[in-house]
């Protein structure tokens, strides 16, 4: 067990639904909490050691969890999801690269470091597709390419972008999916549970406000939710997953800082309970 004597520190700038159900399991566990706001917090890496037993990861800005996590863990204070963790699961592309190594099901992509790279090599990969930022979230920016003109204009629009890493072009092959996805929360090696979200968008995530129900969780989903997982390393994650025609399953892309208010809804707070198990475990490692 964690030892009571210093405080767990809670990283966040927004309190969403999911931080106070996270917070409100912790104080029902009698769990001393320090809740660091992102915003106004100052680190200093060459001071005194940060006086907390370990911190729960859960600022909505990647940027920010990433160097908080980097400085806590620097001062010695062990981070759930870790720095690693967010860097990697951060970045669309990372994401996919380590789960295609370690041999789970991604939709084909395609990568250009500028868009016009991507814009030549398109008819060969082939239509449709969707073009995301490799960070970023809610599926803002996430364009599908329906035919070669939609596909010049959104690529000259990203061309024009001013960050060096949203020239940098990822792009993935549009799944035929039956208007829904799969987020499966995992915590290790845990399934905690998987919801269904449905909407007549092409974009089905709960930011845009599709429809949550329980996804039963059969050997074939529990075993890509797993092996992603696995691949990732140890942590909680969301796991975006979609099914194409003939049933296959492909993982879109993982979450280091899931929101679950859809699943827990539909789900009930044990989700709750497993995401707190588990990283009391882990910080007591
Ligand atoms: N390759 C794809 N094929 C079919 N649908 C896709 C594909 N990629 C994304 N989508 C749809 O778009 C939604 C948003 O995509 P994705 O999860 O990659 O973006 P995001 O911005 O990280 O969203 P969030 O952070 O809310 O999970 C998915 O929930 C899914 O419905
Ligand atoms: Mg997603």
């Amino acid at each position: 067990m964690l030892s009571s004597d210093r405080p767990l520190a809670v990283l966040l700038s927004r309190l969403r639904t999911e931080e106070k159900l996270l917070l409100a399991e912790l104080e029902r566990r009698h769990i001393r909490c320090a809740v660091l706001d992102t915003r106004s917090t100052v680190f200093r890496p060459d001071g005194p050691a940060a006086p907390y037993r370990g911190a729960l990861a859960r600022e909505v800005s990647h940027h920010r969890a990433h160097y908080a996590a980097r400085l806590l863990e620097h001062s010695g204070v062990p981070v759930v999801n870790s720095a690693g963790t967010i860097a990697l699961c951060g970045d669309k592309l990372l994401t996919t690269l380590a789960l295609r190594a370690a041999g789970v099901p991604t939709p084909r992509i395609l990568v250009g470091l500028t868009p016009q790279a991507v814009l030549s090599e398109l008819p060969r990969f082939g239509l449709p597709v969707v073009v995301k930022p490799l960070v970023g979230s809610w599926g803002r920016l996430a364009a599908r390419l329906t035919d070669a003109d939609t596909a010049e204009a959104v690529l000259e629009h990203r061309a024009a972008l001013p960050g060096a890493q949203q020239r940098i072009t990822y792009v993935q092959e549009y799944v035929d999916k039956p208007g829904r996805d799969i987020r499966g929360l995992v915590a290790g090696q845990e399934i905690l549970g998987a919801v269904y979200r449905s909407a007549g968008h092409w974009r089905t995530n709960t930011a845009r406000d599709a429809v949550t129900s329980p996804c039963p969780v059969d050997d074939r989903l529990a075993g890509v939710l797993r092996d992603a997982a696995a691949a990732l390393g140890p942590g909680v994650y969301g796991i975006d997953v979609v099914e194409d025609a003939d049933g296959g399953l492909y993982v879109i892309e993982a979450n280091h800082t899931p929101e679950f208010h859809g699943a827990a809804e539909v789900l009930g707070l044990k989700l709750v309970a497993g995401y707190v198990d588990y990283v009391l475990e882990r910080l007591a490692k």
